[in-house]
């Protein structure tokens, strides 16, 4: 009797919380249900779940007629399930519902008819190629609205005119060619439209979005930036488009803007940053450049001009950027870097010079500098003079020059220094070099050595490890009594595990 009573009291107990759950499907709780591989939605529930969950289901055309009845759904999610058309009116009675998520099907139209207590709706990665104005009727709630990745060519604005409270408007992956303005969504505040085929973008399209923060508009084929972008924006990305040039006086009501990604266009000059006196990052990657921008904005923290054709690095290109924490010169043609061009940048930690044609380090660099890297270039000699103030370097990179001695003392004023990347120059392995290994040991520097060029017997040895020539040291008077107890342990341990030479990888991060 007493068991009985247990065995009902248990019973009544996973009844409460999981009561006759769907086949295919789990009761996470009393209120949420998940279910994978259905060929239709089932058409009963227990009254108490807010949150349906389907996907990777083949439910072709979606009924959901008797559950709507006695279900108080919050949240309808169905995903990847084959789903090509929705019954008329199946979400319609659904008052409380505030998600609803159908990406990954197979739909052409937005479903009809919504319920007006909708705040999100995604549709993406469907064929959805028409919006019509009465999709969206009634639905002052809806806050976040994703239809990227359908079909749709041509968009007619109005068709979004009831969405009185949009926030968040995701349309990348489209076909859209045009928009026929104006946005009219007063509390929009991020718009995306990347990766469609829009050359030209009527006037006044955006000039009433007065809360947008953020725009997107890369990978477009836009030849001009639009003149009547919010006052509001934050960020604006315009990255993979045909852009010319910017004229930054017409920008100039941009009072806020932070964050501006112009790389990838046809951009040979830029001139006029100073406009936007809030910019704290500029990416200018990949276009035509042949000098770095005049007169950039002074609160700048990012600069990216790396994949252009800059030849010259000049004391005044750099005069008022003090708060610059990351400049990017990579992959250009620096053959000319002035003495102290950067000296006022007194917060630099990050400079990428790689792949240009320097034949010295440039310097009197900022002594912040956490991270250098000199990869590709022509540089022959590394002096104390050029490095000896950068006491935060943690990573130097000096892979592909035509580094052949490394000078002691050069290496000893480097006291955070923890991963050095010599590898790829002509290395002349004296014992001299051998040398500069035991302190570079000592200090625990990563180090990626490369291989002897020099002496002809020696060539193609890796010097970081080779026997060969620790052994033809042995006995050199620089062995002091420590060195002599690494080089004892070196012998007698197979170092390759610590520093690989042959190992492709020298990314790095440094915190
Ligand atoms: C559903 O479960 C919650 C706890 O997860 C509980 O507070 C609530 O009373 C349950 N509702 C019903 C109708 O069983
Ligand atoms: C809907 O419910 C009714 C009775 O509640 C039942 O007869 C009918 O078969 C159900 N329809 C579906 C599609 O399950
Ligand atoms: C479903 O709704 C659409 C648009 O309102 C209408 O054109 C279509 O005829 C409806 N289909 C049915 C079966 O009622
Ligand atoms: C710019 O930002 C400031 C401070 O956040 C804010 O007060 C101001 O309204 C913003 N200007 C515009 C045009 O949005
Ligand atoms: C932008 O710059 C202006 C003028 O320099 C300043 O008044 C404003 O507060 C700045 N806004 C932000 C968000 O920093
Ligand atoms: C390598 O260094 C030695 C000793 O300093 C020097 O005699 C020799 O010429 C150098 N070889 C090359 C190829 O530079």
């Amino acid at each position: 009797m007493y068991l009985l009573c247990a065995f009902l009291v248990l019973l009544s107990f996973g009844d409460s919380f999981h009561p006759n759950c769907p086949r295919r499907c789990s009761c996470d709780s009393n209120q949420s249900v998940r279910c994978y591989k259905l060929i239709e939605v089932p058409s009963w529930m227990p009254s108490t779940i807010k949150r349906l969950y389907i996907s990777h289901s083949q439910i072709k055309n979606l009924k959901l007629s008797n559950i709507t009845k006695t279900l108080a759904l919050e949240e309808f999610i169905l995903l990847a399930s084959g789903t090509e058309s929705i019954e008329n009116d199946t979400f319609k009675t659904l008052r409380s519902l505030k998600t609803l998520e159908l990406w990954k099907n197979k739909l052409r139209r937005i479903p009809t008819v919504l319920p007006n207590s909708l705040e999100v709706l995604k549709l993406n990665d469907n064929l959805i190629n028409v919006l019509h104005e009465s999709d969206f009727k009634g639905l002052k709630k809806l806050q976040v609205l994703e239809l990227q990745n359908n079909m749709l060519s041509t968009l007619s604005l109005n068709t979004l005119s009831s969405l009185v409270n949009l926030q968040n408007l995701v349309l990348d992956g489209n076909n859209v060619e045009s928009l026929i303005g104006p946005f009219k969504l007063p509390h929009l505040k991020h718009l995306s439209i990347e990766n469609n085929k829009l050359h030209f973008l009527p006037g006044s399209l955006f000039s009433s979005l007065q809360s947008l923060k953020f725009l997107s508009l890369s990978g477009n084929s836009l030849t001009k930036i639009p003149n009547d972008l919010p006052k509001s924006l934050l960020c604006l990305k315009l990255e993979r488009n045909q852009l010319q040039e910017v004229r930054f006086r017409d920008m100039k009501h941009l009072e806020n803007l932070s964050r501006l990604f112009l790389s990838t266009n046809s951009l040979s000059s830029i001139e006029g940053a100073h406009f936007l006196p809030n910019l704290t990052i500029l990416e200018i990657s990949q276009n035509q450049l042949q000098t770095l921008p005049l007169r950039l904005p002074t609160k700048l923290q990012k600069l990216d001009c790396s994949n252009n054709l800059i030849q010259r690095v000049r004391l005044q290109d750099f005069q008022d950027l003090r708060d610059l924490k990351h400049l990017f010169l990579d992959n250009n043609m620096v053959s000319l870097f002035e003495v102290g061009a950067l000296q006022r940048c007194v917060q630099l930690s990050n400079l990428a010079l790689e792949q240009n044609l320097l034949l010295s380090i440039p310097l009197r660099l900022p002594d912040t500098l956490a991270r250098l890297d000199l990869k590709g270039n022509a540089i022959k000699d590394i002096g104390e003079q050029e490095l000896k103030d950068l006491k935060k370097l943690q990573v130097l990179n000096l892979r592909n020059n035509k580094i052949s001695a490394l000078d002691l003392k050069v290496l000893e004023g480097l006291p955070r220094l923890r991963h050095l990347y010599l590898d790829g120059n002509p290395w002349n392995c004296t014992c001299n070099l051998l040398k500069a290994r035991q302190v570079l040991m000592a200090k625990g520097t990563d180090v990626r050595g490369g291989q002897c060029a020099a002496p002809a017997e020696r060539r193609g040895e890796s010097w970081m490890s080779s026997k060969n020539i620790m052994r033809h040291c042995e006995g050199h008077s620089y062995l002091t009594e420590k060195s002599k107890e690494i080089r004892k342990k070196l012998l007698h341990e197979d170092h390759s595990s610590i520093m690989n030479m042959d190992d492709e990888y020298y990314d790095y991060e440094i915190d």
